[in-house]
């Protein structure tokens, strides 16, 4: 089954085709990150309109990649949220266009669903699986009992792992967006600035990261202000380790409660370094597993892939009515 995938969500506009789940054999992937930069983050105004830009070249070039032709598609897996509106609705409405023109099923597909089958591309499943999603702007740790099931154990109460990282990232004078440049200045610093690990031992599976956000950016302000030299590798190293103690501790705490056979790491900031490092450390009794990098941010594949089990699950399709929704439950 050739599964045709679009992601417009946020800034990247991705077309992938994705054969039975799991064998990619196109994820075109048009960045917009270079347009945004100069304004510290995503302006979702211009992000509509780089869709708009993108969106038939990058449909040209997937198709191309893959060598097939719409004919050969036997179902479109598209996006619907959570997200900024007007990038939904780029590809939700290119999507619908295919659909419309060569009679090809079309699914609205979780953009977070979409991340936990990014594991899955090119590895098997083995329920039951406990999901530590972090990006942009989710934090979460998610059960799955089988196939396409998902029940929320805890959640951020306020700023997403990813947002804290770009938030301090902007505060220490760092590029948009600021995970990956954190994630590297980390590697040659030292955790010596004593941040706190916030809600480390609550009882629950929630987390919380203003607080430490806040915290790292008062420090910064005071040392600047009594002209102590500042090490910014020191910051982003400390910063890190708190960040990943926490990340780490309460998935241990789910995965045992939960007796999973698998742990998962999705979202953007799968692709930090430290967290790879200090998940597989800390968890050898039963696999841990993270995208592969280019399946970590935002792509295509993974919401084909998703889509493909979305569908093989109900065997339901949507209607051409289908919408974008900024905010989505996955439950
Ligand atoms: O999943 P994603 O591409 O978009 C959302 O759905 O939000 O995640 C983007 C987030 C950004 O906040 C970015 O700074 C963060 O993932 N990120 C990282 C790393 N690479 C990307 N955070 C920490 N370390 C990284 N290596
Ligand atoms: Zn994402």
């Amino acid at each position: 089954m050739n599964v045709l995938g679009v992601e417009t969500s946020c800034d990247e506009t991705s077309v992938s085709i994705v054969r039975d789940g799991n064998v990619v054999l196109a994820n075109e992937v048009l960045s917009q990150i270079d347009i945004h930069k100069v304004y510290g983050g995503v302006v979702p105004e211009i992000a509509s309109r780089e869709h708009i830009k993108g969106i038939t070249y990058v449909f040209d070039q997937a198709m191309k990649k893959a060598n097939l032709n719409f004919e050969d598609i036997d179902l479109i897996a598209v996006t619907k949220g959570p997200g900024l509106i007007g990038s939904l609705l780029i590809g939700i409405n290119a999507a619908k266009v295919i659909s419309l023109n060569y009679g090809i099923p079309i699914i609205g597909v979780h953009h977070i669903s979409g991340h936990i089958y990014a594991n899955y591309i090119e590895q098997g499943m083995e329920f039951p699986i406990l999901a530590l999603v972090v990006s942009g702007g989710h934090t979460e740790l998610i059960l799955m009992k089988e196939h396409y099931d998902f029940t929320k154990l805890g959640e951020t109460q306020d700023d997403a792992v990813g947002e804290a990282y770009d938030k301090i990232a902007r505060v220490l004078g760092l590029e948009y967006p600021g995970g990956p440049v954190v994630d590297r200045l980390a590697g040659g610093g030292e955790d010596n600035l004593d941040f706190p690990r916030p809600m480390i031992n609550s009882n629950d599976f929630n987390f919380s990261f203003s607080g430490l956000k806040s915290h790292v950016i008062n420090t910064h302000h005071n040392m600047k202000q009594r002209n102590e030299k500042i090490n910014i590798d020191d910051f982003c190293a400390s910063f890190q380790e708190a960040v990943t103690d926490v990340l780490v501790k309460k998935t241990i705490q789910a995965k045992n409660k939960y007796k999973v056979k698998q742990v998962i790491v999705a979202g953007g900031v799968a692709a930090n370094s430290g967290l790879r490092k200090k998940m597989k450390a800390k968890i050898t009794d039963i696999p841990v597993y993270f995208p592969k990098m280019q399946y970590c941010t935002d792509n295509a594949a993974m919401i084909a892939a998703a889509g493909y089990f979305q569908y093989k699950k109900n065997g339901e399709s949507d209607d051409l009515y289908i919408n974008g929704y900024s905010r989505l439950d996955l439950e």
